[in-house]
């Protein structure tokens, strides 16, 4: 038989290509007999005969094959779908044993590529920033992303479920995917100009960021490698990263020289860290002493905690962000929806509403420190939504010592409760907040709490005149606090 020319209807269709390797496989043709490729790509020289028609049968092959095959037919390496079907034959063909070699040529290359395929899909969950546009149906979020491999097909389900309840569209140099809040469908690629490279809470991330960032602390390679430079484009709070670093030295030597100017809300203080619990004191000689070399091994150490076992349905642990020496610290509940797919605290709805308090209240988030009681999104999957549920005294009791560790590194001179269970994380007990609300309480081992209610409890209310009123009250809080915190 002569060479044969099969065409697949796209880049990564496992289904596709399986049963036409099947096709080819049952009529014995040889790889090196067939020739591979993607409809619309440019054609070249394919001179096959298509391949045999009629039923294509299953194949006795081990499990992991198919599994491997599925992520490697996703990389971009033009040879996968040739590759794939070498090994199916060999697998046919009496090689024993050949899944668990892995010093077969043939299986490194594929689980290499399988590798980098995944790679390329955890910076695609990690690294992809949508940005609000208004259109005719309300808001829309549109991301660009520039995956290495042929990732979207598969990676668009994940972001279904995330953004369930959201319109969006991800656009990348080859194709698109688009969410009507009910139907996922797939189109042609774009440019990174469909995408509008701003939006308002972008604007507010960057200022966070910029203030955050420490020219004395600077490792561009470092910075680098968790981050490839080619995602910094899409990341509003990246942007910066140039000029941030080509301004470093100066504002270095400034910093040493002069000392940071600390804005209205941000003081300097001087840091007494304790040990952790359970260190004596003295025992502490390898804790980092320096605060936000504290604050980030307790952030990874949050994010890599998986204790309780429903953590793990989370995306990721949702850490506090903001200055240290914030003189407000304001305690949440936990990530919501959102929050647990951007990684940042306060980013969703009941977010939005607080950063329109703060703004009205005349207090900028960016100078305030932003964190939770619980630090995974616990709820209850149903079909496509995922259904916030409370954290349990239990769950509250187990965060508490990374909070407490998380209030004492950065130090504010008023923690302010967002609700029940920031409350009772605060104090330890279950305390109404109708009644301490406004209050400043003063609690052993602990800056003063300030309790007041939850931003999400004034979106529940049904009324709107109670909603106002509600509003109204809950801007006073924030004005006390603020009085109280820098009085
Ligand atoms: N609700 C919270 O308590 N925290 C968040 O981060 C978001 C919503």
């Amino acid at each position: 038989m002569g060479s044969i020319g099969i065409v697949l209807p796209g880049p990564a269709a496992f289904d596709a290509w399986r049963d036409q390797a099947r096709r080819v496989l049952a009529a014995e043709v040889p790889p090196e007999q067939v020739e591979w490729r993607v409809a619309g790509d440019a054609a070249g020289l394919f001179a096959g005969t298509p391949p045999p028609s009629g039923a294509a049968s299953p194949v006795a092959v081990p499990r992991a094959f198919p599994a491997l095959a599925e992520i490697a037919i996703r990389h971009r390496d033009p040879e996968r779908f040739a590759l794939l079907y070498r090994v199916l034959w060999r697998l046919t063909h009496g090689t024993h044993g050949l899944m668990e070699d892995r010093a077969d040529p043939d299986i490194a290359r594929l689980e290499a590529m399988a590798k980098s395929v995944r790679r390329d899909a955890h910076k695609m969950h990690a690294f992809l920033r949508f940005r609000c546009i208004q259109a005719e149906a309300g808001p829309h979020y549109l991301a660009w992303f520039e995956p290495d491999h042929h990732i979207l097909h598969a990676e668009a389900d994940f972001f279904v479920r995330r953004f369930a309840g959201l319109r969006w569209s991800i656009i990348t140099p080859e194709a698109s995917a688009h969410w009507n809040g009910a139907v996922l469908s797939f189109g042609p690629g774009g440019n990174r100009h469909d995408v509008p490279r701003e939006d308002a809470v972008e604007e507010l991330w960057r200022t966070y960021y910029a203030s955050i960032f420490n020219p004395a602390r600077l490792k561009p390679a470092a910075m680098r490698a968790e981050m490839p430079k080619k995602y910094w484009r899409n990341m509003p709070e990246t942007r910066d990263i140039p000029r941030l670093i080509a301004e470093a030295p100066a504002r270095a030597a400034e910093m040493v020289a002069r000392g940071a100017t600390p804005p209205a809300l941000r003081r300097q203080r001087d840091v007494h860290l304790a040990p952790p619990e359970g260190v004596a004191p003295g025992m502490d000689l390898l804790a980092p002493k320096d605060p936000a070399e504290a604050l980030a091994a307790l952030r990874a150490e949050v994010l890599a905690d998986q204790a309780l076992p429903w953590a793990a349905q989370a995306t990721q642990a949702v850490f506090g962000e903001g200055p240290i020496g914030a003189a407000l610290l304001f305690v949440g509940e936990q990530p919501g929806d959102e929050e647990d797919l951007a990684g940042r605290p306060f980013v969703g709805p009941a977010g939005r509403l607080l950063d329109r308090a703060l703004a009205e209240a005349g207090i900028p988030r960016a100078e305030t420190y932003v964190t939770n009681a619980v630090k995974h999104f616990k709820y209850t999957p149903t079909g496509r939504r995922r259904i916030h549920q409370s954290p349990d005294a239990g769950d509250i009791a187990h965060y508490r010592p990374f909070l407490r560790r998380e209030i004492e590194i950065v130090g504010p001179r008023l923690v302010v409760s967002l609700g029940a269970s920031a409350l009772r994380a605060l104090t330890g007990k279950a305390v109404a907040v109708g009644k301490a609300r406004g209050q400043v309480l003063a609690l052993p081992d602990s800056p003063p709490v300030f309790p007041t209610v939850h931003p999400s409890y004034l979106l529940r209310l049904p009324d709107a005149a109670a909603k106002a009123a509600e509003y109204q009250r809950f801007l006073a809080d924030l004005r006390a606090a603020a009085a109280t915190a820098l009085g």
